[in-house]
């Protein structure tokens, strides 16, 4: 499984580059927003350009802000031509169904997404909640397809009413109480479902809206082709207080000849 960081800040995003196991970024206009309030007052097309060197030949989905097929594929255009240049390695990033919930222009985002498939620029469909949804994102061309697998957990809970903090887990299998929404037990049995479903297309499965590392793991238990993760997880993954453990115990075991002999080494 590839592991993207879903951040904006360039900070975070150069320290987890820096690890060497980072294969791709994924952004959103929350995310933009987090960095302009933490770094101030930035030159946003110079700052995306640094981000986009950064990541160098690994994807980095950006995303529209319209809710329109027409403003979006022109808002796709417009960042595809002027950052793709930089490294070659723009996604654009498309909502699955842009309509509020009150307009009637459900399918703008599969219509883009089929417009801009078929001029071989690459999206992201996101806000997936249903595998229906993605089915659909997939065969309109879609490069990846991002269910919220975290945002799919609150509203189970939501739903039933259960008492909850973002970061919790909720079982992969879900409730032990049958709980559901149209045959989706949990965020990562949404993961699973598009996994199978989309088999037999070239559409990889980005699982998104990750919070912990126990939902990462499921992720690559279930197949996702990549998972995107805020740094604070990437960060948790590596950490167990038993390897720390170890660390103390071998170094105070260190024997002096066996030091000396690869100091000399050096
Ligand atoms: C992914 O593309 C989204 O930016 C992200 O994963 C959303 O995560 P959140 O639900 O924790 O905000």
């Amino acid at each position: 499984m590839k592991l993207f960081i879903d951040s904006a800040d360039i900070e975070e995003i150069k320290e987890a580059y820096s690890y060497g196991i980072i294969d791709g970024i994924t952004t959103n206009p929350s995310l933009i927003k987090k960095a302009v309030d933490k770094y101030g007052k930035i030159k946003i097309k110079d700052y995306i350009k640094k981000i986009l060197k950064i990541a160098k030949n690994t994807p980095v989905s950006l995303e529209v802000l319209s809710a329109n097929y027409k403003a979006m594929v022109q808002e796709a255009n417009t960042l595809y031509k002027a950052f793709n240049p930089v490294a070659k390695n723009v996604v654009i990033k498309i909502p699955v169904d842009p309509s509020f919930g009150h307009n009637d222009n459900h399918f703008d985002g599969v219509k883009a997404i089929r417009t801009l498939a078929r001029k071989k620029v690459p999206v992201n469909a996101t806000l997936i909640f249903t595998p229906e949804q993605a089915l659909l994102a997939a065969k309109a061309g879609a490069r990846y397809v991002s269910p919220f697998l975290g945002r799919f957990d609150d509203f189970i809970r939501a739903m039933y009413k259960m008492k909850f903090k973002k970061e919790d887990y909720f079982p992969m299998h879900g409730h032990k109480a049958g709980w559901n929404y149209n045959g989706v037990y949990s965020g990562v049995d949404l993961v699973a479902q598009i996994v199978q479903i989309l088999e037999n297309y070239d559409t990889e499965v980005l699982a998104a809206s990750i919070r912990n590392v126990r939902q990462l793991r499921e992720c690559a238990l279930v197949k996702a082709d990549v998972a995107t993760v805020p740094f604070k997880v990437i960060k948790e993954m590596v950490v167990h207080k038993k390897t720390e453990e170890g660390m103390i115990n071998f170094t105070k075991d260190i024997v002096v000849e066996y030091a000396e002999m690869l100091r000399r080494k050096r």
